[in-house]
């Protein structure tokens, strides 16, 4: 009995704490030691973003891949090292873009407020501020997030939804990082900016079942027009996920879902679910995109909670690649 009584207690410090931590996020955490530090990003990010606005879909795109792989840490930005294999080495991060924004914006930091602000909090700094950028909502970012030191390939393989995941699969996926089936189908509005590399979804257009078909789900039109653009083997070639306005933040996305033209199966699955398929038909028959920008930034704040090391937990990294 005494055994249990104590796993009990055990049970709920563990509990406790967890989400003592996600709690812990404060909006004036550097108030006092780096006033200037929300100034500071917005301007670095905003001097890459005018130049190159499709960076602002790799940076948000960024900030989702570390939330989702040991918290929101900045597991993402460590580099591998000779025993081990990071998580930017691993297929789902391959193709993420932008890391020498971060690297810009945490020098930039760094010279006004020496070790003080986290890459994780960077990282979910310029990720609003590119999309804010770029048109789209802004919203305030809780901060006060530690850097993690451990950075593991294959836990980005295993904690990344792949683009041929089912509703079932990404409803389950999303929950067990604390977000519900409006925060999966919200954040994929995301993809309304951004481009696609074609080997995300080949399988889709070219064989669907093994037997050289493609997702009858799938607009035939768009098939065709994709297969077009993208031979079978093709790794190289990208195509816009919301053609035409691609570096603009707005709700085409969900017309493009009703539309059967979503790119990937994950983006069609939003119809199979009936929360998801309500709020996907709402949004791309309104025309004003206030309610999604409100929805956006809300679960871009919870979000960037999961799984967060605050307190004395982790680090404040030097180099956003590195361990210290
Ligand atoms: C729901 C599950 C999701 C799946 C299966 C998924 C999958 C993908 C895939 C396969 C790509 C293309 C990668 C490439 O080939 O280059 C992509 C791109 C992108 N994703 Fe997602 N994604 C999901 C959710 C999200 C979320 C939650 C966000 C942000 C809130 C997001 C933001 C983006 C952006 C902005 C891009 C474009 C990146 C660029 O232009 O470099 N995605 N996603």
């Amino acid at each position: 009995m005494a055994i249990i009584t104590k796993l009990l207690f055990l049970c709920f410090l563990v509990f406790f704490f967890h989400h003592a931590n996600a709690q812990n996020l404060a909006l004036n955490f550097y108030r006092r030691t780096c006033p200037s530090v929300e100034s500071i990003v917005n301007r670095t990010t905003a001097s890459f973003i005018s130049r190159a606005p499709s960076l602002a879909a790799a940076l948000l795109r960024m900030h989702f891949h570390d939330c989702f792989v040991r918290g929101c840490d900045g597991s993402v930005l460590l580099n591998s090292t000779a025993n081990n294999t990071a998580e930017r080495d691993s297929i789902p991060n391959l193709s993420l873009r932008g890391f020498q924004v971060i690297d810009a914006v945490k020098t930039a930091v760094e010279r006004s407020c020496p070790r003080t602000v986290s890459c994780a909090d960077i990282l979910a700094l310029v990720a609003r501020d590119a999309v804010s950028q770029i048109k789209g909502p802004f919203w305030q970012v809780p901060l006060g997030r530690r850097d993690g030191n451990v950075s593991i390939s294959n836990e980005a393989l295993t904690n990344l939804p792949p683009p041929f995941f089912n509703a079932t699969q990404l409803v389950a996926s999303f929950a067990a990082k604390g977000l519900d089936v409006k925060d999966l189908v919200v954040l994929s509005g995301g993809h309304t900016i951004g481009v696609s590399h074609c080997s995300s979804f080949t399988t889709r257009i070219y064989n669907f079942t093994g037997r050289n078909d493609a997702d009858p789900t799938m607009d035939p039109n768009y098939v065709a027009a994709l297969k077009a653009r993208c031979p079978p083997t093709d790794t190289t070639t990208i195509v816009q996920m919301d053609p035409g306005s691609f570096d603009r933040f707005d709700t085409d996305y969900y017309t493009i879902v009703r539309k059967r033209r979503g790119l990937f199966e994950s983006d069609a699955a939003l119809l199979r679910n009936n929360v998801t398929n309500a709020y996907v038909q709402q949004h791309s028959s309104s025309s004003g995109s206030s309610s999604f920008f409100q929805d956006f930034a809300a679960s871009m704040v919870k979000m960037g909670r999961i799984g967060v090391l605050t307190g004395t937990a982790g680090e404040i990294r030097r180099i956003c690649s590195v361990a210290n």
